[in-house]
């Protein structure tokens, strides 16, 4: 199939109102619905799994404290329209094959409402995983301002629920924040990028196996990675937009499976993008960027400045991010190379935003605070099937918890890739900061086990020196976070966000303990002997 580019105008995703606003708290009701939308002019429609029946869903807009309720509700059919693997763990034949389970990615939770892998439930709540709590999540936003954002998390099928269209956007904002006066109102945007395939009859194309499949391999079988032929920004294959002369505000989300995009603009006057946030909020100081590398579930607010560009010019954002990131195939200049076009027209009203030259502080944690190094690293081993697998400190989410820092403990934890890959690291309930990237010989460490850097620490980006809950984990590198564990107690996990990945298998359980609980190494409490939740106290 073969689409002409930039003849969609942009969707934006509409803001989705609240089912009743009480005086502390306001409640939504979402549900996910199977409908079928159009990607693109010259498409017919596609069959898709949406929140609210909009792909990707409506975004839900909250001040920072507001407390929010949402009822996530699965109104979905009782058969997956794409290919499970019965062999991954939770997704067996004899579970139900439609589950879903909505994490809010980036925001400071309850265990019972983040959305763990098992806490899934089908359609109606009819039957519920063993670690299913509640019907109803409550979000405190008691965080900074930024944009988080929603998506299905269900053990073993992660991959095709987000696939088939579960995510969504998911903005917090402050007083503190408005009086910045950033570009505001239609001039602040969400741009919400993911690849897709399509069969010729225009449903979703996703693999059901890897290219050449041996005799005895399951069908389906999971594959290391999906990624697709054609860019959809907010839903739409190659959209446009056009924009006045003057300065925008997109809040830019990679939803995507597998690819990473290296965004550049591709315009005749030179124009950079101007980053102002990352994952978890404002940067202490804009950063003005050539090109910005984006991992899935990564966020980044940026400004562009079209005042100086002429009327009628087409600007471009390309991408030249291979897949597998960095050392798999370059983009198709033509297709895969191209995410959106903006099209210059005039100003209606003149531009009272601005860009100030600072935006808030940002306290740095000391290396000193920290009470424990973890080290934890990227695995690939080879199932039973020949198939690779994807682990961390060669665990599966199934194992048990190595890792259960103590409520507000700050920890650095020490992300070992002694692979080829860019893995995109993610820990659910809190926000970290990057504290380096430091070489080492992954040779040696994989014949010894024996840590050897090789090099100076690298200090992050520019762009990356603020708070961030998704880290690109360089190979060849110990990427250092630094972050406190807390507000709450209980079991999360962190996982690669490669969708494929964090399936198979590549996601683990964490457990913040109480403090007055004082574990074992083994992770007993040694006065109850109960493993992993003290019931002393
Ligand atoms: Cu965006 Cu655990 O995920
Ligand atoms: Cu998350
Ligand atoms: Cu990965």
């Amino acid at each position: 199939m073969s689409l002409t580019p930039f003849i969609d105008p942009l969707p934006i995703p509409k803001v989705l109102n609240p089912k009743e606003r009480h005086k502390c708290f306001t409640y939504y009701e979402v549900t996910m619905k199977e409908f079928f939308h159009q990607f693109h002019l010259e498409m017919p429609t596609t069959k898709v799994w949406g929140y609210e029946q909009q792909l990707p869903g409506p975004t839900i807009e909250v001040d920072e404290g507001e407390c929010v309720h949402v009822k996530w509700m699965n109104g979905l059919p009782d058969k997956h329209f794409l290919p499970i693997d019965h062999t991954l763990h939770g997704a067996g034949e004899h579970m139900p094959e439609v589950r879903t389970v909505v994490h809010l990615h980036g925001a400071e939770v309850e265990p019972d409402s983040d959305g763990y892998p098992e806490a899934w439930y089908t359609n109606g709540f009819q039957q519920c995983g063993p670690c299913f709590k509640q019907e109803v999540y409550k979000y405190p936003n008691d965080q900074r301002p930024t944009a988080l954002w929603y998506h299905d998390h269900a053990v073993g099928i992660t991959r095709l629920n987000v696939y088939a269209g579960l995510a969504g956007l998911y903005i917090i904002r402050n007083e503190q924040e408005r009086l910045l006066n950033l570009p505001a109102g239609k001039y602040e945007i969400p741009l919400i990028i993911q690849d897709r395939s399509f069969n010729q009859d225009g449903s979703l194309f996703y693999p059901r196996t890897v290219n050449n499949p041996t005799p005895n391999l399951p069908d389906p079988s999971i594959t290391p990675g999906v990624a697709g032929d054609f860019i959809t920004v907010n839903g739409k294959v190659w959209p446009y937009l056009e924009v006045e002369q003057r300065k925008y505000r997109f809040r830019i989300l990679n939803a995507s499976n597998e690819r990473f995009y290296r965004m550049k603009l591709d315009v005749c006057k030179e124009q950079p993008f101007i980053q102002i946030g990352s994952d978890g909020g404002l940067l202490e100081k804009p950063v003005f960027l050539d090109e910005i590398t984006i991992a899935p579930s990564e966020r980044i607010d940026v400004i562009i400045d079209f005042t100086d560009q002429p009327i009628d010019s087409s600007i471009i954002i390309t991408n030249d991010a291979r897949t597998p990131f960095d050392f798999g195939t370059p983009p198709d200049p033509q297709t895969t190379g191209r995410i959106m076009e903006f099209r210059v027209i005039k100003s209606t009203e003149p531009d009272p935003s601005v860009i100030p030259q600072f935006l808030g502080k940002i306290k740095k944690f000391q290396e000193c605070e920290a009470t424990r190094i973890r080290d934890i690293t990227l695995d690939v081993t080879r199932d039973r099937y020949g198939r690779l697998k994807f682990l961390l400190s060669n665990h599966g989410f199934i194992d048990r918890i190595t890792e259960n820092p103590i409520l507000n403990d700050i920890e650095i934890w020490r992300i070992i890739n002694q692979g080829i890959a860019v893995h995109p690291i993610h820990i659910h309930l809190i926000q970290f900061q990057i504290l380096d990237r430091i070489p080492f010989d992954a040779d040696s460490f994989n014949a010894t086990g024996q840590l050897r850097f090789t090099g100076e620490p690298e200090l992050p980006a520019a762009n990356e020196r603020g708070w961030k809950d998704t880290v690109q984990a360089t190979p060849g590198f110990v990427t250092r976070l630094i972050m406190r564990f807390g507000p709450y107690t209980g079991r999360y996990i962190y996982h690669c966000h490669i969708l494929e990945h964090e399936d198979y298998d590549m996601m683990r359980p964490f457990e913040v303990v109480p403090p007055k609980c004082k574990y074992t190494p083994s992770g007993n409490c040694p006065k109850c002997s109960e493993s992993f939740r003290c019931i002393c106290e």
